[in-house]
């Protein structure tokens, strides 16, 4: 995170010190950097120039409704899976125009959702879902644009949970039979078919797999145009990692050049479907520490943070960088560092070396993607605040959750 600094010893984002946010707001507290997210922004607008192209942000890393309008204001698109993720896209001023509806269970509720907003495409993952749409696009009498996601069986050579371009997973339709399927598509009263979409996984550090599922997907949609099916766009999903530890992520300028020689000559516009690449090293989390806990084989620092703010130690093994905001002056220990919930696996990092006392503040890097979007209320834990930072302003973006706030609904029966 290039925006994080140190000024004498206090960890900064941008122009702001993180113990005030702290004082101010309490902890756990996701923090964002505007320029971060703008920068990410900007790194794709350029490295995709040569191509004409739109991306649309992948909602569901981070859904927070002022980060949707930053990326609206920067004229992005929108990739959501839910019905609620549309909703906030058009909360936030997001342009449905350039919305592509993706996932594997579209409710009927959420397609007249989408087809009412007027949304780009929807990425259609089964020959089932082409009949619903058709049905419901029928109803409202209109017409309903889509895509078909083919899985294109590449290994993206990233965690068994993200990676979902392989034969054995639930998303999308095999490329074999895709063709089949744009004709049926074709044939179905209400739908117009625009596109073509694939994703295969998550956090990929590795080129070669998203270009050889372009090779794939580039190679069907010229079988489509010689049977008469042409397409307006090839979208060709997200998954582009970032640095965690020490990952190399993929330079996306060479993506942008293997992508603009694949695309030279073409009359198709290239989606991307970015998702951790625009917000994971745009935030990080605050966090106390409450005890220090000597243990007989290790030392535990068990901060106020835990995995109801931040699920993906837990759930993928995620390595997340922490360190003391303050710095002090004395030898480091080492601990696990872990949160309140009541299972041995809520914690957020093994064996860090850290120099704190019981009232430190921690930052827990690279936790602006799926950290704040995979919260929950586990342990009847109030979800954290997020505050946005734009240089020296500092902007609340989501109140912490109150106890009433969080029983809202719940009801006692007679
Ligand atoms: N498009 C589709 C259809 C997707 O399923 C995803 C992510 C994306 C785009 C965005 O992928 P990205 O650019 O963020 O890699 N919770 C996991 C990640 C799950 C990703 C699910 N799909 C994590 O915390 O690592």
């Amino acid at each position: 995170m290039n925006t994080l600094h140190r000024i004498d010893g206090h960890l900064h984002l941008e122009d702001v010190a993180l113990d005030s946010l702290a004082e101010r707001f309490g902890t756990p507290l996701y923090v964002y950097s505007r320029a971060a997210l703008e920068a990410a922004c900007r790194a794709y607008a350029n490295a995709f120039a040569a191509t004409p192209h739109l991306i649309c942000y992948a909602v569901k890393a981070n859904s927070s409704l002022a980060i949707l309008n930053l990326f609206a204001r920067l004229g992005t698109g929108f990739d959501i899976v839910s019905g609620g993720e549309l909703a906030r896209v058009l909360a936030a001023g997001g342009d449905p125009g350039k919305v592509v509806f993706s996932g594997v269970g579209k409710s009927a509720a959420e397609m007249r959702a989408a087809l009412e907003a007027g949304i780009l495409c929807f990425n259609v993952e089964s020959e089932s879902e082409l009949h619903r749409l058709s049905r419901v696009a029928g109803e409202l009498g209109r017409t309903a644009p889509v895509s078909l996601r083919v899985n294109p069986d590449v290994d993206a050579r990233t965690h068994p949970y993200i990676s979902t371009g392989l034969r054995q997973n639930k998303f999308g339709v095999p490329i074999a039979q895709a063709h089949a399927l744009y004709r049926l598509a074709a044939s179905l009263p209400h739908l117009a078919i625009v596109g073509i979409d694939c994703h295969i996984g998550s956090q990929l550090t590795d080129l070669s797999p998203l270009a050889d599922a372009a090779d794939r997907v580039l190679a069907l949609v010229d079988a489509l145009a010689a049977d008469g099916i042409a397409l307006d766009h090839i979208d060709l999903g997200g998954g582009i990692g970032i640095r965690y530890r020490d990952e190399t992520p993929p330079d996306l300028a060479a993506y942008g050049r293997v992508l603009a020689q694949k695309f030279m000559g073409r009359r198709e516009t290239l989606l991307l479907e970015p998702g951790r690449s625009l917000v994971g090293n745009a935030g990080l989390l605050l966090t106390r520490v409450e005890y220090l806990k000597p243990g007989e084989e290790k030392n535990f620092a068990i901060v106020d943070a835990a995995m109801n703010d931040l699920m993906r130690p837990a759930l993928y093994e995620a390595f997340h960088e922490i360190v003391a905001v303050n710095e002090r002056n004395m030898p480091a220990r080492r601990y696990d560092v872990v949160g309140p919930i009541c299972e041995t696996g809520d914690f957020i990092g093994f064996a860090r070396d850290l120099t704190i006392e019981e009232g430190d503040l921690l930052a827990i890097l690279s936790a602006g993607a799926y950290g704040m979007s995979m919260a929950s209320n586990y342990n009847s834990r109030p979800r954290a605040a997020e505050a946005l930072i734009d240089k020296n302003k500092i902007h609340l973006i989501r109140e912490r959750e109150t106890l009433v706030t969080m029983m809202v609904g719940e009801r006692l029966i007679d």
